[in-house]
């Protein structure tokens, strides 16, 4: 059934069923709504996806929107870093002056920062102004804020492209970055246990169990990508795989310089190269998300955290390599995407 009561949205928007609805919330303790499918692939997201879908889907477009896209931990920060840096060509000092947060909106964050956990976070901060500031902003819906940018805009997004607004990639430029999905799955599952606004609680092999099975945010993985994937084409379009980026950053960023018209010196490359690097970008609070460890709604690891590709071995048994291999070899049958570190 539809729970969206709003004509104009053109996607179904269902609730999820109450058990799993109970059992993710007991796990997840930052949610305390519920959890919504969307679209005929069936995303899910929180219930108050319901109050920005519409919002999103029909947000002005403009030509110099400069969208990064992506599955979470993906790479989606060192890659908004390295498009802000080409776009406005190596701009260090406003880099390190203004947050990555700040030049680079998140679309859809309101709707995981959910009132209960917002007024915790407020209690909590009441003699921060600095850190009221955050909450407020982290709470404010992305698609008023984008809209009051002055242009060219940069827009992060988790959401696949079928929730975004038709009209976007015949308009603006979209780079999408994809990541094998197991070491997706271990960087989120440390995400989720650290970021309160999603509060998980239980392991990881419970943790795997949701997110293969489409039910945990922004899945289902595979269709997501496969979207995204399926215009890789389009000239308004780049599709990045962080594995890519790990073996060679030199390489891929005359890639993104292309594909915003910008051109550099072998020097100039490699001076950014190395404010991208991992250690540097580590520290670099200006990228980090330090702000909201300081705030509390991040605690103990950092955002920014191990920065490897094949990591996940430490995490998955022969049970769960097994079936990680499988799930991905049948999501990949008919597709020509490939993750670079997969003998499919
Ligand atoms: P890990 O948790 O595996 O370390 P996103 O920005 O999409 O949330 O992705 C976060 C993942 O990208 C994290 O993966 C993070 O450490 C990694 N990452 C961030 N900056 C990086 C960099 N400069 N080099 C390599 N990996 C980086």
């Amino acid at each position: 059934m539809d729970i969206l009561n709003n004509n104009e949205y053109p996607l179904e928007i269902e609730e999820l069923e109450p058990k799993i609805t109970k059992e993710l919330m007991e796990l997840f303790t930052g949610e305390h709504t519920g959890f919504v499918r969307v679209g005929p692939k069936g995303y899910l997201l929180p219930h108050r996806y319901t109050e920005e879908a519409l919002n999103i889907y029909s947000m002005a477009i403009r030509p110099s929107d400069i969208f990064v896209a992506s599955y979470p931990r993906s790479g989606t920060t060192w890659t908004q870093e390295l498009v802000w840096m080409v776009a406005n060509d190596l701009d260090y000092a406003t880099s390190r002056a203004i947050p990555l947060t700040q030049r680079y909106p998140f679309l859809e964050f309101s709707v995981f920062v959910h009132p209960v956990m917002k007024k915790r976070f407020c209690q909590e901060n009441e003699h921060s102004e600095t850190n009221l500031k955050l909450i407020e902003k982290m709470s404010q819906p992305g698609s008023q804020i984008v809209a009051d940018l002055p242009s060219p805009r940069f827009i992060k997004t988790h959401l696949p492209m079928s929730l975004l607004p038709p009209q976007l990639l015949d308009t603006a430029r979209v780079v999408y970055i994809a990541r094998d999905p197991r070491d997706v799955a271990v960087s989120f599952y440390h995400l989720n246990r650290t970021i309160r606004t999603q509060g998980y609680i239980g392991d990881f092999k419970t943790y795997w169990h949701y997110f293969m099975n489409n039910l945990h945010h922004w899945t289902p993985f595979f269709e997501h990508l496969k979207e995204a994937w399926a215009q890789r084409h389009h000239p308004n379009m780049l599709f990045l795989f962080y594995e890519e980026l790990y073996k060679d950053l030199p390489a891929a960023v005359p890639r993104v310089a292309d594909f915003l018209n910008k051109k550099f010196t072998e020097e100039q490359v490699h001076e950014l190269c190395n404010h991208l690097n991992f250690n540097n970008f580590k520290n670099n609070r200006s990228v980090n998300f330090d702000a909201m460890r300081d705030a509390g709604i991040i605690v103990d690891e950092s955002f920014v955290r191990k920065g490897k590709s094949g990591g996940w071995r430490e995490y998955f048994d022969n049970e769960m390599t097994e079936q990680a291999e499988s799930w991905i070899r049948n999501n990949l049958k008919n597709t020509d995407l490939r993750f670079q570190n997969f003998n499919s």
